[in-house]
């Protein structure tokens, strides 16, 4: 897959070097469990034969206990600075804070607390608290399944690595008792790691976790990429095995496997701009971002034409371009109802009129209509190529093309809340019936992310804002 670079700057020589110095360590041993098997692409994208039947009424499914299964690892544990209110550029190195950060040897921007504070809090953090009875009291910064969060972020260079507890909002130095004579500062890492945990969603979903762990790693590694462009960073999102494995061989829990990371670039002087693309305060809109009620069924409401050109322009900046996003728009203001598709930074209309019946034909769960698509704004189908990838990369094409489109998911849920939208990420849709109406290249393209873009009605929700 190709990867883009934030910050328009090349690789420098010694990037290269040290990029190599991480892929150069040894690979994984074989006897490494694959998350992954080629049977999921029929069990859990082309079917949903691996949820299981105690799914509907929220039982732990077979073999599967309700004892806390995941205590975050033992270390020692590092306050971080509170997050700043407002997500601004201005965070990031600015010129002087540049040259200091490299006096002391931070070399990638993040010397400053308030900006590790704010990359992990608005990527992955804990902002509402919902007291309504019966929901799922805690959400962070990214759309989890039923709120189980499998995700893990952690700061890290080959020999230190500080898990995020967002809970707590604090940092886990999870290298403490090695004893290498390195110093320990979260401000020298040079990665964000993704890892997921697929026995925490296993509990309620079986063996359909691993795809919808997959489909999370993708929207966190999105969400950090975001952010840290906001914040000025330069950063390289990164799906390569071999680095991944050096990153955390040794150091993460039984059965929590590598998905993904951001690489933190060095910085640039004079440090790269936001792109103007971006909100003027990001912070704001993911503390709006929200997937809607239990059942998604929006106020029948145009949404502003701003939010196709919000979208188009987060889909072209996307960490990774390797996907088609297939809209099909039903009520945006100035705007033609009818199928368009976004790919490689273009947005062209395939059909026009109203595209409900090919809505309510491909969102079916169980011969049910998911959500309420008569009154939706529009909806995203993130389209990668399957034959292609499992061609190249065997088992881990499922890992990569669901990082891929993640990324892609969670830019759709933020450009939808920048205009006070509700965005629902929804596996209830058929994907062969996908492939034939969208009219993908066959035995190749298929959909791995559906997402509901509409005005939320006033619910019962009470959510609140967490602040540290
Ligand atoms: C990968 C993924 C799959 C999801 N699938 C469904 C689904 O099939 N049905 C549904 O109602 N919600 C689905 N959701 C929505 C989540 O339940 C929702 O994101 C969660 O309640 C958190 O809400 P918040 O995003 O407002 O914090 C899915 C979310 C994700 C990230």
């Amino acid at each position: 897959m190709t990867e883009r670079t934030t910050g328009a700057i090349e690789k420098t020589a010694e990037e290269t070097e040290r990029t190599t110095e991480v892929t150069e360590r040894p690979p994984r041993s074989p006897a490494v469990i694959e998350p992954f098997p080629p049977a999921l692409w029929a069990d859990a994208v082309y079917s949903r034969k691996a949820i299981p039947p105690t799914l509907a009424a929220g039982h732990a499914a077979p073999g599967h206990s309700d004892a806390e299964l995941d205590p975050l690892p033992p270390g020692h544990r590092l306050p971080l600075a509170p997050p700043p209110l407002h997500l601004v550029s201005s965070l990031g190195p600015s010129p002087a804070a540049h040259a200091g950060a490299a006096r002391l040897g931070h070399q990638t921007g993040l010397g400053d607390p308030a900006v590790i504070a704010a990359l992990l809090h608005y990527s992955y953090g804990l902002l509402h608290h919902d007291l309504s009875p019966g929901g799922w009291p805690l959400h962070r910064a990214v759309a989890s399944a039923r709120c189980r969060y499998p995700s893990e972020l952690t700061l890290a260079t080959l020999t230190t690595a500080f898990r995020f507890d967002p809970l707590h909002h604090q940092l886990i130095d999870l290298d403490r008792l090695m004893t290498d004579g390195q110093s320990r500062e979260p401000a020298a890492s040079r990665f964000a790691v993704i890892s997921s945990r697929l026995a925490r969603t296993a509990q309620l979903y079986g063996d359909y976790a691993p795809r919808l762990c997959a489909q999370e790693a993708g929207m966190l590694l999105g969400s950090v990429h975001l952010v840290a462009t906001a914040l000025g960073l330069r950063t390289r999102a990164g799906q390569d095995r071999d680095t991944l494995d050096a990153l955390c061989a040794g150091r993460l829990p039984a059965a929590e496997h590598p998905m993904g990371y951001v690489e933190i670039l060095p910085c640039a002087d004079p440090p790269p701009a936001a792109p103007r693309r971006l909100p003027s305060d990001l912070a704001t809109v993911l503390r709006a971002r929200h997937s809607g009620a239990a059942l998604f069924d929006p106020v029948p409401a145009p949404a502003p034409r701003a939010l196709l050109a919000d979208l188009g322009a987060a889909l072209a900046e996307a960490p990774f371009p390797d996907f088609s996003c297939h809209l099909l728009v039903r009520r945006v203001a100035d705007f033609a109802p009818g199928h368009y598709v976004h790919s490689g930074g273009r947005l062209w209309q395939v059909r026009d009129g109203d595209p409900l019946t090919l809505l309510e034909q491909i969102g079916q769960t169980e011969g049910r209509v998911s959500v309420n698509f008569r009154s939706t704004a529009c909806t995203a189908y993130i389209a990668v190529r399957r034959g292609t990838a499992v061609s190249r990369y065997g088992a881990d094409a499922f890992r990569r093309v669901h990082l891929t489109a993640g990324a892609a998911a969670h830019l759709i849920c933020v450009a939808a809340a920048r205009h006070g939208l509700s965005a629902r990420v929804h596996n209830g849709y058929d994907a062969a019936t996908a492939e034939r109406l969208l009219g993908l290249a066959p035995d190749d393209e298929t959909v791995v992310f559906q997402v509901a873009i509409g005005k939320a009605r006033p619910g019962a929700a009470f959510r609140l804002p967490v602040v540290f």
